[in-house]
């Protein structure tokens, strides 16, 4: 009812408007100002967490792009091999598992079929499972070892977004969590980071109150057939959940691609006035990995390509090649994606909008999908 849209035209952009919160809520009493975490509520004993020697995450969808950018934070904090697999692909393959398995099944509803018939199937390996849900009490967390819930609150929408976010966030505590057990040389790095989180619900409000400008680019391309999307590093899994929700629910052809890859076949696709989402790492920290990205927009732009390109505030050099420049404030190289994935949520939702979609129940899609 219109009531529960609290004067949001949809769901969806009452629950895009929420994440300042649900980010909040997720972080409420697991950091604190002087950068330590706390997470009792994760039963498995440090002693157990210490003996780790890979961690596998098993996800669908949305959830699945969580995962993805999950493997770049738990192997740089922790050293850890992390596998991400699609929840689907994972039991069949006769996946490697013991004791010395820890499996993060990331699910917001918890009622997946293909996530608990992969976490189902660990367990019976012998694994551990962490879940990371956002619904109390449902399958996915009770079939669990332990269970970190997300706290976004209900998300009626069928397309993911303040869930997304938050699962993002709970990963990156698992992962600075599992480092600060296992004291691994990044102890300082993760205290800063910790510290870093607690800005982040800020950040993401500031991302909110400059969408008018993506909203107004997004009605200029509802006439397009495809959207491209490039990012590197954790910029990548972002630019794969922006072409996600475009198909969700513009039902346009829109793919993401690692920008490196470009090169090795994507780039035949680049035509005139095809528009490129580019998702720009920060130029701190990782320089190399901007530069890159810089050359890769210089080349889809030679060829004709309508650049829409996400950088970081003071982000000078990308901005001769940007057709369209969407700013996101500055934050560490691995926190990107939750204010760069912002902007793709509300170019897609009002794309959508514009080819006269219904947002919150896209045709083909249930939110929750209990069958194999
Ligand atoms: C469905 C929904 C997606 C969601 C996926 C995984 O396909 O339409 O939005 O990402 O399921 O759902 P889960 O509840 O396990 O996160």
């Amino acid at each position: 009812s219109a009531a529960e849209k609290a004067g949001y035209a949809s769901f969806m952009l009452k629950e895009i408007a929420e994440q300042p919160k649900a980010v909040a809520d997720t972080l409420l009493g697991r950091i604190d100002g002087s950068g330590t975490l706390s997470l009792d509520e994760v039963r498995i004993p440090p002693g157990v967490l210490r003996e780790v020697d890979k961690v596998v995450v098993v996800a669908c969808g949305t959830a699945f792009h969580a995962g993805l950018i999950a493997k770049y934070a738990i192997e740089h904090w922790t050293r850890i091999p992390c596998e991400v697999e699609l929840a689907s692909e994972f039991r069949y393959r006769d996946p490697i598992l013991d004791q010395q398995t820890l499996v993060v099944a990331i699910s917001q509803s918890g009622e997946t079929m293909d996530t608990l018939m992969a976490l189902r199937h660990a367990r019976e390996q012998g694994a551990r499972v962490l879940a990371i849900c956002n619904t109390n009490g449902s399958t996915i967390p009770r079939e669990s070892d332990a269970v970190l819930y997300t706290h976004a609150g209900p998300e009626v929408a069928v397309a993911s977004t303040k869930a997304f976010l938050t699962q993002l966030v709970a990963c990156y505590l698992v992962a600075l969590y599992l480092g600060q057990v296992r004291g691994t040389k990044y102890g300082d790095e993760i205290r800063d980071v910790v510290r870093d989180l607690s800005g982040i619900s800020g950040a993401v409000e500031q991302v909110l109150g400059t969408m008018d400008p993506v909203r107004e680019l997004a009605r200029s391309l509802a006439h397009k057939n495809t959207v491209l999307f490039l990012g590197r590093h954790v910029g990548h899994p972002v630019a794969l959940e922006g072409a996600l929700k475009l198909k969700e629910l513009a039902y346009m052809h829109a793919e993401g691609f690692a920008a490196g890859e470009l090169k090795h076949g994507p780039i035949a696709l680049i035509e005139e006035d095809l528009p490129v989402v580019v998702v720009v790492p920060s130029p701190r920290g990782r320089s190399v990995l901007h530069d890159k990205i810089v050359s890769n927009i210089q080349e889809i732009r030679a060829r004709g390509a309508r650049t829409i390109v996400i950088a970081e505030e003071g982000d000078e050099a990308v901005a001769p090649y940007a057709d369209h420049l969407v700013r996101v404030p500055a934050t560490p190289t691995l926190l990107q994606p939750l204010v760069a994935t912002v902007p793709l949520q509300v170019f897609a939702c009002e794309l959508a909008t514009a080819r006269g979609n219904e947002v919150d129940q896209p045709r083909n899609l249930a939110k929750s999908v209990t069958v194999e």
